[in-house]
């Protein structure tokens, strides 16, 4: 506030309390016995008589606490008050209190590696806390996933299920691009795919269909999915031989990835979460995954 501006606040606030001052002992006498000039229905008249005592002494209370306040708290202008605090020290006290028990909770862990972490409860829950701010939104606050969105708890890992492969998807994020292959192969060779691919783990595939489908996949798939269609993990293809699907299973699906392609992208988070978070947050992923905190 400007000092012009300080000053009037000051003088407006204390000239106001002395005014209810000045207006409250102004009204408190009274004359007892006197009757104002107002007369109703005949006979009724308005007496003069003083305030009670109680509530006189209410208003006076109120305005001495509201002097009080002024003298040790900041409110007259720019003036700081007695005891010195404002909400901005308030609130860096109370940040610093968090912090520091922020940091003795996470020095606590320091030294376990990430699987030692998965079965210590106070890791788990700094953890799941971390999920629930971070990732929650697209994985799911249960970390099943969704449609596009990689369900972390069924042990099927695109770009690897290790420590250190969850910490670097969530560090470095993760981008995985299957390119449309609409125009590359003929409507033939698209049914040979599709009537093979989405039943790849069917048993009761006929030969003939599974042979064809095989034929196609060798030659279009395979250097992007492996020849075996359980995906590789330096590109994040998916494994195409279980019944998990990211983007969903069925011909249907099948033939959009191949004419239209596919992508997804985890962000990173290296710039968002500090390190000792993301090894919370990746502690409790591996968990999650692996159930009783042992690996697969
Ligand atoms: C250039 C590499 C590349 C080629 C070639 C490729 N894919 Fe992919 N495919 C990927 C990647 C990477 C993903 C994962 C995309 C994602 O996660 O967003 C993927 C995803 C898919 C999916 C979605 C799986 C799911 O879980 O929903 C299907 C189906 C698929 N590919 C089938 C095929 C078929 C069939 C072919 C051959 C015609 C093929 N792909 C060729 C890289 C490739
Ligand atoms: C904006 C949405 C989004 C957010 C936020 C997000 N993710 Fe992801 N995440 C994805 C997508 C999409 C993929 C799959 C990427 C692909 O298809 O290549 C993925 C992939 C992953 C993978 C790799 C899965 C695999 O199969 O290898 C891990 C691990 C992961 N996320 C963990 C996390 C964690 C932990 C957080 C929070 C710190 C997080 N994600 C936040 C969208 C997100």
């Amino acid at each position: 506030m400007s000092p012009f501006w300080s000053a009037f606040v000051i003088v407006i606030s204390v000239a106001m309390m002395i005014a209810c001052l000045w207006l409250l002992f102004a009204n408190a006498k009274g004359v007892p016995g006197q009757t104002g000039e107002h007369v109703w229905d005949d006979d009724l008249r308005e007496y003069n008589n003083p305030l009670p005592r109680w509530w006189l002494n209410l208003f006076v209370l109120t305005v001495l606490f509201a002097a009080g306040y002024l003298a040790f708290y900041p409110g007259l202008g720019n003036l700081s008050g007695r005891l010195g605090w404002t909400s901005r020290g308030q609130m860096e006290a109370d940040l610093a209190r968090i912090t520091a028990s922020r940091y003795a909770a996470f020095k606590a862990l320091d030294g376990k590696s990430i699987p030692e972490l998965a079965q210590d409860p106070a890791a788990l829950s700094l953890g799941r806390a971390v999920f629930m701010a971070n990732c929650a939104g697209c994985h799911g606050a249960d970390a099943r996933g969704a449609i596009g969105f990689p369900n972390l708890t069924d042990g099927d890992w695109k770009f690897g299920g290790t420590p250190e492969a969850i910490v670097a998807s969530i560090s470095h994020g993760r981008t995985a691009v299957m390119p449309p292959l609409n125009g590359t192969l003929s409507a033939q060779e698209l049914q040979d795919l599709i009537d093979f691919v989405p039943f790849w783990s069917d048993d009761t595939l006929p030969v003939r269909k599974r042979e064809a489908g095989l034929k196609q996949f060798a030659a279009r798939c395979s250097g992007c999915h492996g020849a075996d269609g359980r995906g590789l993990t330096a590109l994040g293809s998916p494994n195409l031989t279980d019944d998990i699907w990211l983007y969903g299973g069925g011909r249907e699906k099948v033939r959009q990835a191949i004419l239209f392609g596919r992508s997804g992208q985890m962000p990173a988070h290296e710039q968002l979460l500090d390190a000792d978070e993301i090894r919370v947050v990746a502690a409790w992923v591996y968990g999650q995954s692996t159930h009783d905190g042992a690996a697969r």
